[in-house]
């Protein structure tokens, strides 16, 4: 797996992935970081590993071509958006269809679609009253949050909870989460009949 990961902030999750595939637990290569702003934190992650960085800048008439040339130069032939702030173009996901993950810190299909990211979902799961949200992986189709999930992990939402203190919990589980996810797909153990993803 020649792996591209996508993100717009702080990177913990590029971070996870990239430590496990440098302790050799996840069986792919970090070939190329693509950041849709110049002031991600992830940028500066990736500088500290020497893996190549691809910022977007333009309109999407600018950036999609460039980003496209970018995947193809460096046989990109995986992509895991991770913080992502940008909808994938449908001609991106025609292009890598099945081949493109994303994480979600939320138990989906609930709390996902437009406007639920970030402490928005933390803060919609602790008003809903339900007692357990967590961290969903699925794969990336034309809108948000609404592809076939792969993987899933629970965490309970506790009485004295506020978004800041779930949400950090939930990140803790993306960070072991999200490297598995990607393990299954390096490995070839995921069978994805329409809706339905089995990992083997
Ligand atoms: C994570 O909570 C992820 O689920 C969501 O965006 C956040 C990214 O965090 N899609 P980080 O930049 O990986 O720290």
């Amino acid at each position: 797996m020649n792996l591209a990961v996508f993100a717009s902030g702080g990177g913990s999750n590029f971070q996870a992935i990239a430590d496990a595939i440098f302790s050799g637990e996840l069986p792919a290569s970090l070939a190329l970081c693509v950041a849709s702003r110049p002031d991600a934190g992830v940028i500066e992650r990736a500088n500290r590993l020497s893996i190549p960085v691809h910022v977007l800048s333009g309109s999407q008439d600018d950036w999609l071509p460039q980003l496209l040339t970018q995947l193809s130069e460096r046989n990109v032939d995986f992509i895991a958006l991770a913080g992502f702030m940008k909808m994938i173009p449908s001609s991106l996901v025609a292009v890598f269809r099945h081949r493109i993950i994303n994480i979600h810190p939320a138990l989906l299909p609930d709390f996902g679609g437009k406007g639920m990211y970030g402490m928005n979902v933390h803060r919609a799961v602790i008003a809903s009253g339900t007692k357990k949200t967590g961290a969903t992986v699925h794969l990336v189709d034309e809108q948000y949050d609404t592809g076939p999930i792969v993987m899933q992990a629970s965490v309970d939402v506790l009485p004295d909870d506020t978004a800041e203190s779930l949400a950090a919990r939930v990140l803790d589980v993306e960070h072991r989460l999200y490297p598995s996810a990607l393990k299954s797909f390096a490995e070839n153990r995921v069978n994805i009949d329409g809706s339905i993803v089995s990992i083997l």
